[in-house]
């Protein structure tokens, strides 16, 4: 079933019932101000920081959900409702939600009223635009008292939800030019330089800044006093909740339609110029920022420029061919997603309420390699970043806070993975770029200055961590857990409320990774090559030689007889083995190893991803382990403490299901990659919304596995690993167009069923259009490159500026 469609040519998915079987959301904003918004108007916004500067309030976790947004109510001869439907849920005649790439349009119709209104982040600004158009479409005269309303977060969003004893007290306003400028100033008094205001673009007849007077202290969102009784009561708030809501008197001849336009801002004012006069804040800066979005036709030219800005991002990778639902998938939504995700990290979405964890150091590696092409200087500074949180031994901070970007020590380290996705990371930016200087770079090991080395000195230390950190079978230890952040076999917590994973009572040097190794194994190659590239042949020489023993070793010891072992415990004993009663196969080493190329050559790879197949697939995707644990492990952590089905307990985690994909084009069998792919990519999942539940144009991170109650289930959508890691599989892998240090490969692997494509790439400066006629059969392509034939599949980078034809046959 369905709750919408896809409109391709406007990129925008379009919602059409309110109800839809969960909040479906949108992001707003790219560079430092941001909103989530549902097709309700529900979210919030914040600048930069989700937790420390957070706009609007909003309430996680309510009854009913999503609830606080920008809410407008129309009082229409004393019958009131919104455009959006929450909070009054009045029933509309039409109601339609256009989410597009960073703006979202809500129309719905009621009793000859038309509202449409618009949301978006101008570039470069720190405000959230509505623009509100009312028509009246009936055939008399209407007069309308319409209220605009949102709800102010204090500031820290932690702190606003917690500490009521405070924030009933220092709530603090201001009101000008009669109430049609409302400014929220708490804590400015003391240590803040910074305000937020709403404005609309024109005369008021009044205003409410006090949200009980607004509501009434017994009311409910659906019935406010003040949009009721159709009077603004022109209250000023001082302490408790302050709001800010506008009271419009909208006088419509038939067929009028009138715009009218409010800006959400924020700003900053220097320490020194903070007050106009005693207690009057400097309202400079937000004047200004007014005056850019005060008409029409402003906001026109700013939706253009967002308009624009995207079309030249996504235009660095796009697609023709005749299945409409991978077109949409890698031409606007995946890119899509894995902005918002680079953006975002983990930090907010209906699923991360913005107060809990920092960046990632593995996740932002890892997001980066679905967004690099879209702004490769982005990734640049983001890798920099990251690499100042490592530890001279080559580990790192799990996590760091990107307001200070500095290493959170909650977290701390120990987590065996995270070193080597830099080098993930550092490969894929040169990939597309080709700037090698970025490996001269100056970076400081946990952001002391006096540490600076070279950014290739970092590569280098986090490529001997793993080898300085080998266990007794001479594969990696895990530490504290590997990708899998469940996996815990040196924690062995019995006490509610302590972590998982930071209980470090276990320091044996006994368990080991087999997914650490097939990593090792995945990324030697690439840094061999780039210290070859800065002429230290030693170093290339020996990473290509412990890379070597460590495919060895993992056919040796990390080997089970039809998969690949997931890991050695504490004690010694063997995960993810057909020796095991429960969880006797894993995903991530199946997919990682083969992607190393272990085991390829002698039948391996082949016999587990067939093993993947016969045990872990399902019709919604495939599962993370089988069977599920059923019970608690004190040796095993986490992973063992979801119902079965669940997380990483056997759900279909999303994220790890492109690495066997790859892998399965990695043996040649593109068939079975693409039916993969398919499988869990939202546009082909749309028809079965009232099973997924979660937005169709987006990938959430979990799927309930077969073993659950809910199977095929999501939850979790928008910021996963699953974005950048389902474009790298479908744009570099099926489609088979992936930069190289020193060319375009281009080699797809995508079964018969989409018979031709063309695949436009910008890179370099170039732009190749590549053209594919794919019979299916897979194996080596032929190519031609501008009417020349070429041998091999790695298309050399042409000078900047230049168009490059090429053509494939498969
Ligand atoms: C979450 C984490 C990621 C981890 C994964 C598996 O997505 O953000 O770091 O690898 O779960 O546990
Ligand atoms: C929990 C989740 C996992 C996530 C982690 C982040 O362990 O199950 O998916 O990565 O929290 O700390």
């Amino acid at each position: 079933m369905r709750f919408g469609y896809f409109d391709d040519k406007s990129r925008e998915y379009v919602i059409t019932t309110p109800k839809t079987p969960y909040p479906w959301i949108n992001y707003l904003g790219s560079e430092n101000f941001f909103a989530l918004v549902s097709h309700r108007a529900g979210g919030y916004c914040f600048y930069r920081d989700a937790r420390l500067r957070r706009l609007m309030r909003y309430r996680y976790n309510n009854v009913p959900t999503d609830v606080g947004g920008r809410y407008f109510y129309i009082n229409d001869g004393g019958e009131v409702w919104n455009p959006s439907f929450a909070p009054t849920k009045t029933a509309l005649d039409s109601f339609e939600c256009r989410h597009g790439l960073g703006y979202t349009r809500i129309t719905s119709e009621r009793k000859g009223v038309r509202a449409s209104l618009l949301m978006f982040v101008p570039q470069g600004h720190t405000a959230e635009v509505h623009e509100l158009r009312i028509k009246n479409t009936s055939a008399g005269p209407k007069s309308l008292k319409v209220f605009s309303f949102i709800e102010w977060c204090l500031w820290n969003a932690y702190d606003d939800m917690t500490n009521y004893q405070r924030n009933f007290s220092t709530g603090e306003v201001e009101i000008e030019r009669g109430g049609s400028t409302i400014y929220h100033k708490t804590e400015y008094r003391e240590r803040r330089d910074h305000y937020a205001f709403y404005n609309v673009n024109a005369p008021v007849a009044g205003f409410d800044t006090d949200r009980e007077t607004f509501f009434g202290l017994y009311n409910d969102w659906s019935a406010p006093d003040v949009a009721l009784k159709g009077v603004s009561s022109k209250s000023v708030a001082s302490g408790w909740s302050p709001i800010a809501s506008h009271g419009l008197d909208v006088q419509l001849a038939p067929g009028e339609e009138k715009t009218f336009v409010f800006t959400l801002g924020y700003v900053e004012v220097p320490r020194a110029d903070k007050w106009e006069k005693p207690g009057v804040i400097n309202k400079k800066p937000a004047h200004a920022l007014i005056e850019k979005f005060s008409t029409p036709e402003q906001v026109a030219a700013a939706m253009k420029q967002l308009a624009d800005h995207w079309s030249k991002l996504l235009s660095n990778y796009s697609i023709e061919s005749t299945d409409e639902k991978l077109n949409r998938t890698v031409n606007i939504w995946n890119p899509y997603q894995c902005m918002v995700t680079f953006n975002m990290s983990r930090s907010a979405s209906y699923f991360e309420t913005g107060i809990g964890r920092g960046m990632g150091f593995r996740d932002s590696n890892q997001d980066l390699l679905g967004f690099v092409h879209l702004v490769p200087e982005r990734a640049r500074e983001r890798i920099i970043d990251i690499a100042s949180t490592q530890f001279p031994d080559g580990s790192a901070y799990h996590q760091y806070q990107p307001l200070t970007k500095r290493g959170n020590n909650d977290v701390g380290s120990g987590f065996n993975d995270d070193p080597l996705w830099l080098i993930f990371g550092v490969a894929a930016y040169i990939r597309e770029t080709g700037d090698y200087g970025i490996l001269d770079e100056q970076v400081p090991f946990d952001n002391d200055p006096k540490t600076k080395t070279t950014l290739f000195e970092h590569l280098k230390r986090s490529f001997n961590y793993t080898l300085n950190n080998l266990g007794p079978h001479g594969l990696p230890l895990i530490g504290r857990a590997d990708w899998n952040d469940c996996l815990n076999l040196n924690c062995f917590s019995e006490t509610p409320d302590e972590s998982f994973q930071t209980t470090g009572n276990k320091t044996g040097r006994t368990a080991e990774s087999v997914f650490i190794a097939g990593m090792f194994v995945g990324v030697a190659p690439d840094y061999a090559f780039l210290a070859e590239k800065l002429g230290f042949a030693d170093e290339a020489k020996k990473a290509r030689g412990e890379s070597s023993k460590m495919s060895e070793t993992i056919l040796k010891h990390g080997w089970d007889g039809e998969w690949f072992l997931r890991a050695y415990d504490f004690f010694g004993n063997k995960v993810g083995s057909k020796e095991n009663k429960e969880s006797q196969i894993f995903i991530e080493p199946q997919g990682f190893c083969v992607m190393a190329g272990v085991g390829v050559e002698g039948g391996q790879a082949k016999k587990a991803l067939d093993s993947v197949k016969e045990r872990l697939d399902t019709k919604y995707g495939i599962v993370l382990n089988n069977p599920p644990y059923s019970e608690y492990h004190v040796e095993l952590g986490e992973i063992s403490s979801y119902p079965q089905g669940y997380k990483e307990n056997a759900g279909i985690f999303c994220h790890n299901n492109p690495w066997v994909i790859i892998a399965e084009t990695m043996i040649g069998r593109g068939d079975r990659a693409f039916d993969y792919w398919k499988k869990i990519a939202p546009a082909y999942l749309e028809e079965q919304s009232e099973v997924h539940r979660l937005e169709p144009y987006v990938y959430a991170q979990m799927i309930a596995g077969k073993d659950a109650v809910r199977h095929g289930e999501a939850k979790n959508s928008w910021l996963t690993g699953t974005a950048a890691w389902n474009f790298v599989a479908i744009s570099q892998y099926l489609l088979g167009v992936r930069p190289d240090f020193d060319g375009l490969r281009v080699h797809p692997c995508m079964g018969g069923e989409v018979s031709k494509f063309t695949v436009t790439r910008k890179c370099r400066g170039a732009e190749y259009r590549i053209n594919v006629k794919n019979s299916g059969k897979g194996g080596a392509p032929t190519l031609t490159v501008d009417g020349q034939p070429i041998a091999g599949d790695l298309v050399p980078y042409a000078k900047a500026g230049a168009t490059v034809i090429v053509d494939c046959e498969v």
